[in-house]
């Protein structure tokens, strides 16, 4: 059974064993998962129930009053395409509440995904710095 949760309430590092960030050529470390899930100002976490493992999660950043952002969403491999995906951004978007704009800066191939949830492709700008993907300082 899949459980879904708000709150990071004793969770540990050795709940992330995922795999997550699947691709990135210099992932963070589960404790850096950790420490981003407890930067963001809401987190929605998929916990399979028999074996207390995170199995996917999404984050958002608030300014409370106009737009959050969605930085990250992952499913764990062998538990995509069950409806995990849907219901984290489902719940994430209750929690956030009413807000004018909810954007993600999204790959081309998970577009369907977003337009099933009715949001609309739009145009980013984005940078990265990949010698600090990994989130160590
Ligand atoms: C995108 C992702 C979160 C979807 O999670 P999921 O639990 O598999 O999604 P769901 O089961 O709720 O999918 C619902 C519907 O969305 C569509 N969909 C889901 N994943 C998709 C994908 N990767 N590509 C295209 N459409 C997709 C399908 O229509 C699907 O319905 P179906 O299974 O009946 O065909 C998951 O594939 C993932 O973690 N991918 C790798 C990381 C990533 O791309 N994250 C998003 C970056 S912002």
């Amino acid at each position: 059974m899949i459980e879904f949760r708000t709150d990071l309430a004793g969770l540990s590092a050795d709940q992330l064993e995922g795999p997550f960030f699947v691709g990135w050529l210099n992932p963070p470390d589960a404790a850096t998962h950790l420490e981003l899930l407890e930067g963001s100002d809401h987190v929605v976490l998929a916990v399979d129930h028999e074996s207390g493992q995170v199995v996917g999660y999404i984050t958002a950043i608030s300014d409370g009053v106009l737009t959050a952002f969605i930085p990250q969403l992952e499913v764990v491999p062998d538990y995509q395409r069950r409806g995990i995906g849907t219901e984290l951004v489902q719940r994430l978007l209750e929690d956030i509440g009413e807000l004018y704009a909810v954007d993600a800066v999204i790959d081309a191939d998970v577009e369907p995904f977003y337009r099933h949830l009715g949001m609309s492709p739009a145009r980013a700008v984005m940078r990265r710095d990949y010698e600090r993907q990994s989130g160590r300082r």
